[in-house]
C-alpha cells in the first residue's frame, strides 16, 4: 500500500472510531527541536543512560544528570508544539474524538498545545522534589541555582538533593497514572502509537493492550516497529507531515 493509501485508509478508520487514545513518544518532539532517545544522534548517544538517567546513579552521582538536563532543559524551554501536536489537539477539541493521550515525553508540549487529558506515564520536567525533607519545586526555582553556576541545585530549606519529577531507570511509574492509561486503553475503539520505539518497559506492555480489547492500530512511525504487522496500518514517516495530512483526508471523508 503507498503512503497515500495508508493515509486515506487511516483517515477512515479515524473518521467510524469514537473514542481514540494516543500513545506518544520522544518522536512526537524531534520536530520541535527536541531530540529522540534511540535514533541516530539521539539523547543515548551522548549520554549512557545507565550513568546519566538512572535512579541509584543519581543519588550517587547527581552532577551527571544535571549535566545532561542542563543541555536538555534549555532545548525544551525553547520548543513549541508543532504541527503534529496542533492535529492532535484538533483530533480532541473539534472531532470530540481524541479522549487520551498516553504519553512517555516529559517536555509538557501536548499540553502546552492544548491537549486536556494527557496522562504523563513518566513524569514531567515542570516540577521537581527535594528527596530529603520533599518540598516540590517549580523548574524555574530549579534552573536559577543552574544559572547562578551550581552544579548540583540543593533544596533551600534542607540542602537535601532535588530531583525533577520525572521517572529515572530503576524507578517505578506513578500508579495511579499507569491504572488510568490501563483504562483509557480498555475503553479505546483506536490506539493511535506516534513516535516511539516501542522497547522500554512497561510502558510500551500498553499497546499491545488495545489488542486484546479488540481496539484498531494506527502506527505513525520514522521506523518500523515491532508491532507494524500488528496494526490496522502502520505509516512510515514523520508525524508532524503525516498527522496533518490525515486531518486533510479526513475533511474530505466529512465534506
Ligand atoms: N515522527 C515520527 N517518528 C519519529 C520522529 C518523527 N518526527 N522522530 C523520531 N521518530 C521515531 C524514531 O524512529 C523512533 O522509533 O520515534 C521513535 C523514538 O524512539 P525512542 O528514541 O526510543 O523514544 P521513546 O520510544 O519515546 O523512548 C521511550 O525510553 O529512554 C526512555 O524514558 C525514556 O520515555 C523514554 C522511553
Amino acid at each position: 500500500m503507498s503512503i497515500k493509501e495508508k493515509i486515506k485508509t487511516a483517515a477512515s478508520i479515524i473518521h467510524s472510531s469514537n473514542y481514540i487514545v494516543v500513545f506518544s513518544g520522544a518522536g512526537m518532539s524531534t520536530e520541535s527541536g527536541i531530540p529522540d532517545f534511540r535514533s541516530p544522534g539521539g539523547l543515548w548517544s551522548k549520554y549512557d543512560p545507565g550513568e546519566y538517567a538512572e535512579y541509584s546513579a543519581f543519588l550517587s552521582h547527581p552532577e551527571k544528570f544535571w549535566t545532561m538536563h542542563k543541555e536538555l532543559s534549555q532545548t525544551v524551554l525553547e520548543a513549541s508544539p508543532n504541527l503534529g501536536h496542533k492535529s492532535l489537539v484538533t483530533l480532541e477539541k473539534e472531532y470530540r474524538k481524541l479522549k487520551a493521550i498516553i504519553t512517555q515525553n516529559i517536555d509538557f508540549l501536548h499540553s502546552r498545545a492544548g491537549n486536556s487529558n494527557v496522562l504523563e506515564l513518566h513524569g514531567s520536567g515542570q516540577t521537581a522534589c527535594c528527596l530529603s525533607c520533599g518540598t516540590e519545586f517549580y523548574y524555574t526555582d530549579i534552573q536559577k541555582q543552574l544559572d547562578e553556576g551550581k552544579e548540583v541545585p540543593k533544596c533551600p530549606k534542607c540542602e537535601g538533593l532535588i530531583k525533577p519529577n520525572v521517572v529515572l531507570f530503576g524507578e517505578s511509574l506513578p500508579s495511579n497514572v499507569f491504572q488510568q492509561a490501563i483504562a483509557e486503553i480498555s475503553s479505546a475503539d483506536l490506539l493511535i502509537i506516534i513516535g516511539s520505539s516501542l522497547t522500554v518497559y512497561p510502558a510500551a506492555s500498553l499497546p499491545s493492550m488495545a489488542l486484546d480489547t479488540g481496539a484498531r492500530i494506527i502506527i505513525i512511525n520514522d521506523e518500523a516497529t515491532m508491532m507494524d504487522h500488528q496494526a490496522d496500518v502502520a505509516i512510515h514517516g514523520k508525524a508532524g507531515v503525516i498527522l496533518p495530512l490525515i486531518l486533510e483526508e479526513l475533511r474530505n471523508i466529512d465534506s
